[in-house]
């Protein structure tokens, strides 16, 4: 996961045979999803880049949302949340009261400049995609729940390079640790 994660962010490596992996993979792990990661501690970092990172308000989408198992928190800081996931499964096992859209994050259905957050936690970063979305003001969330061992993980300045070096603009925010986690918070200056 971790080279795949690199070379998505850096290279757009992404294709219909990686897409049809990936899916699998978490097609097979929705079932035990939330009974296995369900904890207030998992919450930690998300809950305080929002804080840390000024991010409340408006539209939020959540790249990778999985079963939704931060939804409720952003449910309680954003007018609208939205949760989008390549895997079918992982939505089908979500108990969540916000909108669920099955989706591929390289090719979002989304207009432009839509999003006051993209919230990414363990998720892949498409870069093009994450700049084309977010509103000319908006915050991307980026969040590791284990920090380094995170399996899909980047740290803070590899985001940073990676929304750069596509081509996306200049980027800045704020980054820092909660619990075991790491988090940052971009946007566009
Ligand atoms: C490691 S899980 C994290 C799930 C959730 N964010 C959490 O922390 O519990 C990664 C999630 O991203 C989804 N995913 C992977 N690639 C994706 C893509 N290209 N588009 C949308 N979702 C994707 C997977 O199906 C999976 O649900």
């Amino acid at each position: 996961m971790r080279e795949v994660t690199r070379t998505i962010a850096f290279e757009g490596i992404w294709d219909a045979d990686r897409s049809s992996l990936v899916r699998g993979i978490f097609d097979g792990l929705a079932a035990d999803w939330t009974s296995t990661r369900d904890t207030p501690e998992r919450a930690l970092p998300l809950l305080d880049a929002l804080d840390r990172g000024g991010v409340a308000g408006g539209t939020a989408i959540e790249l990778g949302s999985g079963t939704g198992l931060v939804s409720r928190h952003l449910a309680e800081r954003f007018d609208r949340v939205v949760g989008i996931d390549l895997s079918l499964e992982m939505l089908r096992h979500a108990a969540v009261g916000t909108s669920l859209v099955n989706a591929d994050a390289a090719r979002l259905p989304l207009r432009a400049g839509i999003a006051d957050a993209l919230v990414l936690m363990n998720m892949f970063l498409f870069p093009g995609e994450v700049a084309r979305c977010l509103a000319p003001k908006g915050a991307l969330v980026w969040v590791n729940s284990r920090a380094e061992d995170t399996p899909i993980h980047l740290a803070a300045d590899e985001v940073l390079e990676a929304l750069t070096a596509s081509g996306t603009g200049n980027w800045s925010g704020v980054a820092s640790r909660a619990g075991v986690g790491s988090w940052c918070v971009l946007r566009r200056c």
